[in-house]
């Protein structure tokens, strides 16, 4: 008949991502009735795992976070069902074929859908992509390939294996995945901005003084430092996660909600900006750091990380949009690992009240009266706008509060995984979420010339103790640009 099945493989099914976010994500969606009836998961890896051994792992992972609902069990057991395993090398064409050959019986001569995730690292990704493309692709129905970064590590590269991918697959067909765009609150960021009349006029600027992007980890790199030595934090968070954010927020209205029509206008921002300049940019590393008896391994102290290496795990940047809307409006980036807290926001900070009446019942700290929007994308989802107001009282003084919305307060639903939301839209073809191959480019190129110079001339980043509020250089950067950092880091 013609009714259709879609096939998810998750290629590199014994890994972490796949084991604490894709299979979990994709147990979400079946409880949430979200996934097609007829679909079949496979998991292919190196290993030589059964099926058994593959359900046996996933449901390691499985939560029945959602609502706590009493047939969660019930729920796993049938999901665990439908997901089967198929060892195989990533370079061979004949293991995928094998993989083709199974597939096909479970599709049972429907019009067959085929979506891969490319869960591996990047030196085996083109092989598995022309492999998979060859000999699993589906002959009768779409086939997609989401594609996880690092997507190259400066331009050429990022260009070479946009190049190589493309052989194999069309633009249509490659998802390149930067699951921040998934968060509630970056989703909601467009909502935020567009639909209420008392943000969409100030949003310029006029009336904006700076703009925040943070990012923190209060853990290392622990366990990943042979991936991250090679790229630091500058690759691994700014130059996707927190400039997808910035593209969001500065974009200019998009003619709809038309995935092509969002990514034209985040393009667009994108190449008005300004590459990244040397002086423009702070650099660190965090060094070991005791504190309760318990002592904090530094950056070098990983063993897979070597001991001269000067790859940043923290970064602090000011980025400007050279156009009519941001003209001399410092886009501050900030991203770090180790540190005091676990946290990634958005502070917009407004301009100073002209000719303030109140300015003098603020004391000497003017900063303190400057309104300011937070978006807390996690950890504690909220948006909070600070205002001023009067302590009450017989005396004029004035004091800044905060108008909250907290989502664990507002909405008793827990909100759903990144992954979950991006896999749907993959599934249902939405593109709207992924990275088109333009804002690639367009992306590596503000940070490329810089990313050259730190490592030409070897600039040694600025040492600060695990657990601790980053380089002080920070400070010094946004003082620059006549701004402080909101979250006092
Ligand atoms: C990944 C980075 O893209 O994002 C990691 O490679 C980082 O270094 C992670 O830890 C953070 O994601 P989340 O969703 O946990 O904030």
């Amino acid at each position: 008949g013609n009714e259709s099945t879609v096939s998810i493989t998750v290629v590199g099914a014994s890994g972490d991502l796949a084991k604490k976010k894709i299979f979990p994500a994709l147990f979400a969606l079946y409880y949430e009735d979200c996934l097609p009836k007829h679909f079949t998961i496979y998991g292919y890896a190196r290993s030589k795992m059964t099926d058994a051994d593959l359900r046996n792992m996933v449901s390691k992972t499985l939560t029945c976070r959602i609502d706590k609902r009493e047939n969660c069990s019930e729920k796993m057991e049938e999901f665990l069902k439908r997901c089967f395993y198929h060892p195989g090398q990533y370079d061979s064409e004949e293991n995928f074929a094998e993989l083709d050959r199974k597939l096909k019986e479970h599709e049972g001569g429907r019009t067959a859908n085929r979506l891969f995730y490319l869960s591996i690292p990047p030196n085996i990704f083109i092989d598995a992509v022309k492999c998979a493309s060859i000999s699993a692709s589906s002959g009768n129905g779409w086939t997609r390939v989401i594609v996880e970064k690092p997507f190259g590590r400066d331009s050429e590269s990022s260009a070479a294996l946009t190049k190589s991918l493309k052989q194999y697959l069309t633009e249509d067909q490659i998802f390149r995945i930067d699951h921040y765009l998934g968060k509630e609150l970056v989703e909601n960021l467009s909502v935020l901005r567009f639909s209420n009349l008392i943000f969409e006029p100030l949003w310029s600027r006029q009336y904006i003084r700076s703009v925040q992007l943070i990012f923190s980890e209060d853990f290392g790199t622990e366990g990943r430092g042979g991936y991250f030595d090679n790229y630091g934090i500058i690759r691994d968070i700014m130059q996707n996660h927190l400039l997808q954010i910035l593209a969001l927020f500065a974009m200019e209205t998009p003619v709809s909600l038309d995935a092509e029509d969002i990514r034209n206008e985040k393009v667009k921002v994108l190449r008005s900006m300004r590459p990244l300049q040397l002086e423009d940019v702070v650099i660190g590393q965090y060094k070991s750091h005791s504190k309760g008896g318990v002592n904090y391994p530094g950056y070098i102290d990983d063993k897979t990380v070597p001991k001269d290496s000067l790859t940043p795990t923290f970064a602090a940047a000011a980025l400007f949009i050279d156009n009519a809307r941001w003209d001399g409006v410092p886009f501050l980036m900030k991203a770090g690992k180790a540190l005091h807290t676990k946290r990634a926001e958005i502070r917009v900070q407004f301009r100073h009240v002209p000719g303030n009446l109140y300015n003098r019942n603020f004391g000497t700290d003017l900063d303190q009266a400057t309104n300011e929007l937070v978006i807390r994308v996690q950890p504690g989802e909220a948006i909070y706008l600070k205002i001023n107001n009067k302590v009450p009282g017989l005396g004029m003084r004035l004091d800044s509060s905060h108008l909250n919305l907290h989502y664990a307060a507002r909405y008793s639903k827990e909100i759903p995984d990144a992954y979950e939301r991006l896999l749907l839209d993959a599934i249902e073809g939405e593109r709207r979420l992924f990275i088109r191959s333009d804002e690639l480019d367009a992306a590596w190129a503000l940070f490329t010339p810089v990313l050259k110079e730190l490592e030409e001339k070897k600039i040694i980043p600025e040492y600060y103790p695990y657990g601790s509020r980053g380089p002080v250089g920070s400070h010094y950067l946004a003082a620059r640009y006549n701004v402080r950092w909101g979250d006092n880091g």
